[in-house]
């Protein structure tokens, strides 16, 4: 049994994720811990309360994060529409569960405490509220088994030509998790997760097999057309889906190890991950991610069609 955390901004592809994982049977989902990024705290913790119960899981805790990045005012896209879920969060119904009384970092704390084993965490937003579980509770790490985060670009961003969102939205949280921990950490940026796009044909299947994927189907116009706009593909990019598949499934991804470094300046270049490509050994001391550069892409995506089909 794999024990997850899932720290999220819900968020169309989110919600892809958060369902993905709900009932898998190898998967025991110990919380969703929310974060502001895709839109406000108060729609990403009330999208994940309600993507859970559209899951059949309105037991799953959920707890609030933080409201805005660790030094820098809150800044967004418009990718997920004026409620995070693409004009659809209202069509989804209202779960009858409340938030955790706890906030996400010490809900998180609370449950690596218990745990018996080491919980994977997959961090799908920006990496407040993990910036602030490591630097706050540094003993809590041994019982991290790694990070799974999707974030980040080696080659290139999606919100400005060098930044992804994730790491966009809050730099100095991302440097902490990628460049200054220790903690085991896969990154699953840009590069694997826009090979791993979807079609009409795709989705109409998961649409077509029960009323989660019609629901979650049902999200996606306005993300869609959003990246078409801005990014250019007519298909769906369910990047956070991506991660969860390689934290339910470790390996699935192939990584290459990498020395990181995030640009937390304001110029053109904020939010960008660099990682060195140089030819040499990595200076002793380097901390180093492994980074998801690779994967069979249709096993990936029969992996998520299968689970979502028939799960539901
Ligand atoms: C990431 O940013 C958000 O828009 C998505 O939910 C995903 O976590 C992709 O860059
Ligand atoms: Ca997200």
């Amino acid at each position: 049994m794999r024990r997850l955390i899932i720290d999220t901004d819900p968020g169309v592809d989110d919600a892809f994720a958060i369902a993905l994982a709900a009932r898998h049977p190898d998967v025991d989902l110990l919380a969703l811990t929310t974060v502001a990024g895709n839109i406000g705290i108060e729609h990403t913790t009330r999208n994940a309360l309600n993507v859970l119960a559209m899951c059949g899981r309105e037991d799953v805790p959920v707890a609030v994060g933080a409201h805005r990045p660790f030094s820098r005012p809150a800044r967004s896209d418009d990718a997920h529409g004026n409620d995070g879920l693409g004009g659809h969060a209202g069509n989804i119904g209202t779960s009858k569960a409340s938030v955790d009384p706890r906030d996400a970092v010490t809900l998180m704390v609370d449950l690596l405490t218990a745990a018996e084993e080491p919980v994977t965490i997959v961090p799908i937003g920006p990496l407040t509220n993990i910036a602030v579980l490591l630097a706050a509770h540094p003993s809590i790490k041994s019982k991290i088994e790694r990070l799974v985060i999707m974030g980040g670009g080696i080659e290139g961003g999606n919100v400005t030509p060098a930044a992804e969102f994730n790491v966009w939205v809050d730099p100095e949280a991302a440097r902490r998790v990628l460049v200054e921990e220790d903690v085991p950490v896969t990154l699953v940026p840009l590069d694997i997760t826009m090979k791993c796009a979807v079609a009409d044909d795709w989705l109409g299947k998961v649409s077509a097999a029960n009323a989660v994927g019609r629901e979650l189907v049902a999200m996606t116009p306005h993300y869609r057309e959003f990246y078409k706009q801005e990014v250019g593909t007519d298909d769906l990019i369910m990047h956070d889906a991506i991660a969860v598949a390689e934290a339910i499934r470790p390996g699935l991804l192939k990584t290459t190890p990498m020395a990181l470094e995030v640009d937390c300046t304001d110029g053109p270049g904020s939010g960008a991950t660099i990682a060195d490509l140089r030819n040499r050994r990595a200076p002793a001391g380097d901390r180093l991610v492994d980074v998801a550069l690779d994967a069979d892409v249709d096993e990936v995506l029969s992996f998520i069609h299968d689970e979502l089909t028939s799960r539901y």
